[in-house]
Parts: structure tokens; C-alpha cells; sequence
């Protein structure tokens, strides 16, 4: 539906409640648009859908009505239904964690679509970007109620985001399939993965597809170490490297790969090339470089993101239902909980470099290019005389006879 305001609708003998989906898609959104529409519904609530994210919301006001018909099949399908976009007249992201206010016209123009169409309550699907401005429009009085969405997995109020294990599953694929070619050709493929400054993506998928080195933002790298790295596992017989490589890891000396879109907006990304053509230089090894980009955000959830997605749809019908406007669903395991949107916005989640993660991948020998290719974190606990307890609760301590045979 495209209606002038003048064209909106009386108020609703039901309740209401709408749903929107904004800045970059992820699977699972549809995923949660089913889960509010059949909970709601069991509620007694009518759903409508603002189309376009927050722009739906303003002039040309543009919404459809979600139903048990429009939402059948649309769990297992990746995008939204809804549309969603991460330019127009709402962007308030200019940079990392450089939010900045809304035109008060704007906020305004919002609230009166949501006070005529009687709405109780605007459930606002986004990530951090999105989720401030959310809170903005709270702050003016709309009843709104956040659900965290997004690839990279940086929001720091809830454990994980829906979308994120099905980037992991894309890129783990991707490398499972550079595994074999880069085997074949004896070839250093560099594979460089989307999650804007935080390294979640890099991470879990370098460990899930068998990473040789893995570059994230939070751990400072040189081109030395990750030679070393490729020259050592050639010393092994491996005559073949993968390295998987976050578009928001800085070069060495601090600065990201990126360009400008000329309206002050950074993109990451370009970061594998350079890397893939410096270990050349250095080497005279045959590097290629491989970009996943959007495949990442494409196709369908996984199940965990179904699970988790649809999870946030029914608590976020829970929380317009219980008027407990200005908070966001979040994941805090095994429960979904909320917090207040407010804090979901202020702090990004991050690689932490001594999280047990890291310790594990290094202990793999997996390089992040920071030290010597055979360096042992559980070699460098030893010779400090300290053992962290995740090392001996987790039995790995018990296997360090293998720490002696020649790495993979
Ligand atoms: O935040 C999700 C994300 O996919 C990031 O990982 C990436 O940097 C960015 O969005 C890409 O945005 P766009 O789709 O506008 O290129």
C-alpha cells in the first residue's frame, strides 16, 4: 500500500501492530516477520509492514498488510518481504560509532503516521545504525520495540544476532571449496569477509573452514608474520595457505581499505587484494584473492538463525503486548530477554584477543599474523608458569604431547 497521508487509514477497530525491517538485509529477517505476525495474531493484534524500512514510515507513506497468507513460506527464504535500505533520509551512520541526530521534521512526519494508523506498537528490525534511530523515534513517543539483526555480530546487548550463522556457513562453505583449488594449484587464496570492524565472521568461519591465518580487526598484524606463516607450513610439506582476512582489519600501520561513496558514507573492503598481492611480492608465491561480499547477506537462514529469528518475533509481540516500549530483544543463552534499546546502541562487540576462541585457534596453530608462526599460547602459559582454567577445565592441557609433532 502507497497512501498519501491524506488516504491513511481511519483507526483500526483492532489492535495494530507494525513491523519494519531496515538498514542491510540479513536472512532470517523474514524469518522474524512470520514470527510476529502468527504470535501477534494469537493475540488479537492486526500486523501491518512498513515497506522500505523507516522510509515507509514518511511521505509517501508506504505499508502492506501482513496476514497468515502473505507471511506462509516465508521462514525459510533470505531478504525481506518488507524491503529494507541502509540510504535515504534516515542514515544517521556516517562512521563507527558516529551516530548522529534526526531531522526533527522527520520524527515528527513518523509520529503522525503511527498516532493515524493507531499502531500499538512499531517493531524496528535492525542493527546498530537502525537501532539508534529507533531509539530516537522512542524518545519522541512512538511505541517502539527493537530486535537486533545483523551479519557482523557486533552489538554488544545480546550474545548473537540472527544472520550471523548464516554468514559464517556462506563463508565456511567458500573456504571449503578454496580448500580443494588452493591444494591443487599450490596457491595462497586469501578470502576476505564483510563484519565491518569486528572480526566475528573472519573468526568463526577461518576455524570452521580450516584457516591457515586469519586477520581480524582486533589483532594487530604484520606481512612478516603471516609470510612466516605460509614459509613454515611449507617447511611442513603444506604447499598451500588459506587466509581468511576481515574487510575492517587494518593494514599494518592502521589504515582500513575502503572508499567513499562521495556522500560521506565509508565502505570497507579491498583489503584480501592487497593482501593477496603483498604476500606475492614478498614471496614470489602465486596469491589470489577471493571476495565473498554480498553472498554473505543472500539465501537462507540456517537453522540456528530460524530458531533465534523467530524466537525475537514472538518476544518482541511480547514486549508491545506488556508496554515495555524502548527495549529490544536480545539473546543472553538459553533464555531471550530485553534491554533498553538505549544501551544496545552504545558499545560495540568485539574479538576479545584473550577470549578462549583465540586461545583454541592459536593453540591450533592458526596464525593472526601477530607473532611467530610456532609460537604455542599454551607453550608461552607454560614458560610464565600459568595455566588459564578454560585450558584445564577443557582437557586440552591433557594433550600437549601433540604440542612436540610438526603442525598441520
Ligand atoms: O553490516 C552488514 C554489512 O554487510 C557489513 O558487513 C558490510 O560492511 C556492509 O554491511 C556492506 O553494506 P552495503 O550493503 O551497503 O554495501
Amino acid at each position: 500500500m502507497n497512501a498519501p497521508r491524506s488516504a491513511l487509514l481511519e483507526p483500526p477497530l483492532t489492535k495494530r501492530i507494525a513491523i519494519l525491517t531496515a538498514g542491510g538485509d540479513c536472512p532470517g529477517l523474514n524469518a522474524v516477520i512470520r514470527g510476529v505476525v502468527k504470535s501477534a495474531g494469537q493475540l488479537g493484534y492486526d500486523c501491518i509492514g512498513f515497506l522500505r524500512g523507516f522510509e515507509g514510515l514518511i511521505a509517501p507513506v508506504c505499508y502492506m498488510p501482513l496476514n497468515a497468507t502473505n507471511t506462509a513460506g516465508i521462514l525459510t527464504r533470505g531478504g525481506t518481504i518488507l524491503g529494507s535500505t541502509n540510504k535515504g533520509r534516515f542514515v544517521v551512520r556516517r562512521g563507527v560509532d558516529d551516530h548522529i541526530g534526526l531531522d526533527r521534521q522527520l520524527i515528527d512526519e513518523a509520529k503522525t503516521t503511527a498516532e493515524q494508523l493507531n499502531l500499538a506498537g512499531l517493531i524496528c528490525v535492525g542493527g546498530d545504525g537502525s537501532l539508534s534511530i529507533a531509539q530516537q523515534l522512542f524518545e519522541a513517543g512512538l511505541p517502539v520495540v527493537g530486535v537486533p539483526k545483523t551479519i557482523d555480530n557486533d552489538l554488544s546487548a545480546t550474545a548473537y544476532t540472527f544472520g550471523f550463522d548464516s554468514a559464517v556457513a556462506c563463508a565456511t562453505d567458500a573456504l571449503d571449496r578454496l580448500h580443494t583449488t588452493a591444494a591443487s594449484h599450490e596457491r595462497i587464496m586469501v578470502l576476505e569477509v564483510m563484519g565491518r570492524h569486528a572480526g566475528w565472521i573472519a573468526l568463526h568461519a577461518g576455524i570452521a573452514g580450516g584457516g591457515d591465518v586469519i586477520l581480524v580487526p582486533e589483532i594487530e598484524w604484520s606481512f612478516e608474520h603471516v609470510c612466516d606463516k605460509v614459509l613454515s607450513r611449507e617447511a611442513d610439506g603444506k604447499r598451500f595457505t588459506l587466509v581468511v582476512v576481515a574487510e575492517g582489519a587494518a593494514l599494518p600501520g592502521g589504515n582500513l581499505v575502503s572508499t567513499s561513496d562521495g556522500a560521506g558514507q565509508v565502505k570497507l573492503g579491498g583489503i584480501g587484494r592487497v593482501v593477496a598481492d603483498e604476500i606475492s611480492r614478498r614471496l614470489h608465491r602465486e596469491a589470489r584473492c577471493v571476495v565473498l561480499g554480498h553472498l554473505q547477506r543472500g539465501g537462507n537462514p540456517t537453522t540456528f538463525d530460524r530458531v533465534l529469528a523467530t524466537q525475537f518475533g514472538a518476544h518482541a509481540v511480547r514486549l508491545v503486548h506488556h508496554r515495555r516500549f524502548g527495549e529490544m530483544v536480545c539473546y543472553h543463552p538459553p533464555q531471550i530477554d530485553s534491554v533498553p534499546v538505549r544501551e544496545a546502541v552504545c558499545r560495540l562487540s568485539r574479538v576479545d584477543p584473550d577470549s578462549s576462541l583465540v586461545q583454541a585457534a592459536r593453540a591450533l596453530g592458526i596464525s593472526f599474523g601477530d607473532r611467530p608462526a610456532r609460537q604455542s599460547p599454551f607453550s608461552i602459559e607454560a614458560a610464565n608458569g600459568c595455566c588459564a582454567p578454560m585450558v584445564a577445565e577443557s582437557g586440552i592441557a591433557a594433550m600437549s604431547p601433540i604440542s612436540a609433532l610438526p603442525s598441520p
